[in-house]
C-alpha cells in the first residue's frame, strides 16, 4: 500500500501491520512525533483519502472531536488501503538520514542511585548527525526498541552520552545496573525526533523532569559550546537531592556561559520531596515555574520528561500564553511493547 503527503506530494509504501509512522521513518521521512504510543498527540495528521485502522482500539492522545475532525495518530494507525495524508509539521518533512549502527558502551558511570550515564562508541567510519535534542533507539530483540535521548553535544557525534534511569524489570536498564556492560556491542538506530533546537534569538525556557534533563543538557551545551547569544533558563525537577545527578555540571555550565559572556544560563533545581534542610524551590517542576515568571509568551519552551509533566506543561503553558509553535516537547513514555505487558495503561496524560 502507498501513503502519500499532500503537502510535499511525496509517497512512501507501507507494510500490513505496520505503523504509517514506522513507515514514514523507514522512508527517512521524519514526521513529528514523540512518545509513539498514542499519548502525546504530537504525531497527529488529517486523513484525506482511505481507510486506517487502530489494533489496539483508539488512542487516548486523539479526542472526540479530533476523531470526528479526521485526524488520525500516525504512531498507533495501520493502513487498510492507499491514503493520502496532510501532517502538521512546524518545519516541512526533512529527510533526514536514521541510520541503524552497532555501538560499543565505551563507559557505564553510575550518576545517581538509579541513574546510569552510558557513552557509546559508534563505528569511526560512519557519520552520524543528530540536532541538539533528538533520541536514538536501541534495538532489542525482536525488533522491539527502547528510546534515549542523547545528552552530549552534536559536535562529537561519534561518542554519544546517554543518561539511563533504571526501570524496576527494564529489559535494557535494569541490567545496565546489575551487570559489567562494558565493551557491550549494542545495535542504535536514530538520530530520531522533533524535539531539537531551533535556532533563534527569542529567550529560552527549559523544563525537564528527572533523566528528561538530557536533551536539555545536549542543546545547552550546544549553545554555549558554539558561543551562540541565546538568554536560557532551565528548571529541573526531580523528586529530592539525592536525584540531583548533574546539579555541579549544571552549575558548571552557568559559569562557563557567563565566562563566555555570549549565552546566559540561570539554573533553577526543583525538589518535589526535598529534605527540610533544603532551601531552593520545592513543589512540581511546571509549577515552579508558573510562580517565577510571568511573561511566558516571550519564551521558546523546551520540554521533557515523563508524560505527566508534559501534559502539564502543555496545559498550564498554553493557558498562560505560550504559543503551540513556540512549545516543544519530548513525552518520555515507556516503550510501546513495556506498555502492552502492563495490566492497565499507567503512562497516559493527566
Ligand atoms: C522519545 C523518548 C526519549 C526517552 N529518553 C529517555 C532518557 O533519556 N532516559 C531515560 O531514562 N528514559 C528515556 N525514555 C523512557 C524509556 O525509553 C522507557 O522508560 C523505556 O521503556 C525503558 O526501557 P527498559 O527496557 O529499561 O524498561 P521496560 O522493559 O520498557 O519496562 C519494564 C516495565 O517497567 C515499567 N516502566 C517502563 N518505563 C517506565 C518509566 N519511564 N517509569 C516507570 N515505569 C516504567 C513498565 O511497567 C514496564 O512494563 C525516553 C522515552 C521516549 C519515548
Ligand atoms: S501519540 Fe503518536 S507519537 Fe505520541
Amino acid at each position: 500500500m502507498r501513503i502519500r503527503l499532500a503537502k510535499s506530494n511525496t509517497t512512501f509504501g507501507v507494510a500490513p501491520e505496520q505503523s504509517l509512522l514506522d513507515a514514514a521513518l523507514a522512508a527517512s521521512l521524519n514526521l513529528p512525533h514523540s512518545c509513539k504510543s498514542g499519548n502525546c498527540g504530537s504525531c497527529r495528521a488529517r486523513l484525506l483519502q482511505g481507510e486506517i485502522y487502530y489494533p489496539s482500539g483508539p488512542p487516548l492522545g486523539l479526542s472526540e472531536s479530533e476523531v470526528a475532525e479526521g485526524l488520525v495518530l500516525l504512531c498507533q494507525a495501520r493502513a487498510r488501503s492507499d491514503l493520502s495524508i496532510e501532517t502538521f509539521d512546524v518545519t516541512t518533512p526533512e529527510r533526514t538520514f536514521i541510520k541503524r549502527l552497532p555501538a560499543r558502551i565505551e563507559r557505564a558511570l553510575p550518576l545517581s542511585h538509579d541513574v546510569i550515564g552510558l557513552c557509546l562508541r559508534l563505528p569511526a567510519a560512519e557519520t552520524f548527525r543528530f540536532e541538539a535534542g533528538q533520541y536514538i533507539d536501541i534495538m532489542l530483540s525482536g525488533g522491539r526498541r527502547r528510546s534515549f535521548s542523547v545528552a552530549s553535544p552534536p559536535n562529537d557525534s561519534r561518542l554519544l552520552e546517554l543518561h539511563v534511569r533504571r526501570v524496576a524489570g527494564g529489559e535494557f536498564s535494569a541490567p545496565l545496573f546489575d551487570e559489567s556492560t562494558l565493551s557491550s556491542l549494542l545495535t542504535i538506530e536514530g538520530p530520531l525526533g522533533q524535539f531539537a533546537y531551533r535556532p533563534g534569538t527569542a529567550p529560552m525556557l527549559l523544563v525537564g523532569g528527572g533523566t528528561g534533563l538530557a536533551p536539555l543538557l545536549s542543546i545547552l551545551r550546544h549553545v554555549i559550546d558554539n558561543g551562540m547569544e541565546r538568554d536560557m533558563r532551565l528548571y529541573w525537577g526531580v523528586r529530592s537531592e539525592r536525584d540531583l545527578y548533574a546539579h555541579a555540571l549544571l552549575q558548571e555550565l552557568a559559569c562557563r556561559a557567563v565566562r563566555g559572556g555570549v549565552a546566559q544560563l540561570r539554573y533553577v533545581p526543583v525538589l518535589s520531596e526535598p529534605s527540610p534542610q533544603w532551601r531552593g524551590s520545592r513543589g512540581w517542576v511546571h509549577e515552579a515555574v508558573l510562580q517565577d515568571i510571568h511573561d511566558m509568551e516571550k519564551y521558546d519552551v523546551y520540554a521533557a520528561g515523563p508524560p505527566a509533566m508534559i501534559a502539564a506543561v502543555r496545559r498550564e503553558f498554553g493557558l498562560r500564553g505560550v504559543a503551540a509553535n513556540r512549545l516543544f516537547f519530548d513525552s518520555f513514555d515507556y516503550a510501546p511493547d513495556a506498555l502492552a505487558r502492563q495490566p492497565t495503561s499507567a503512562a497516559t496524560k493527566s
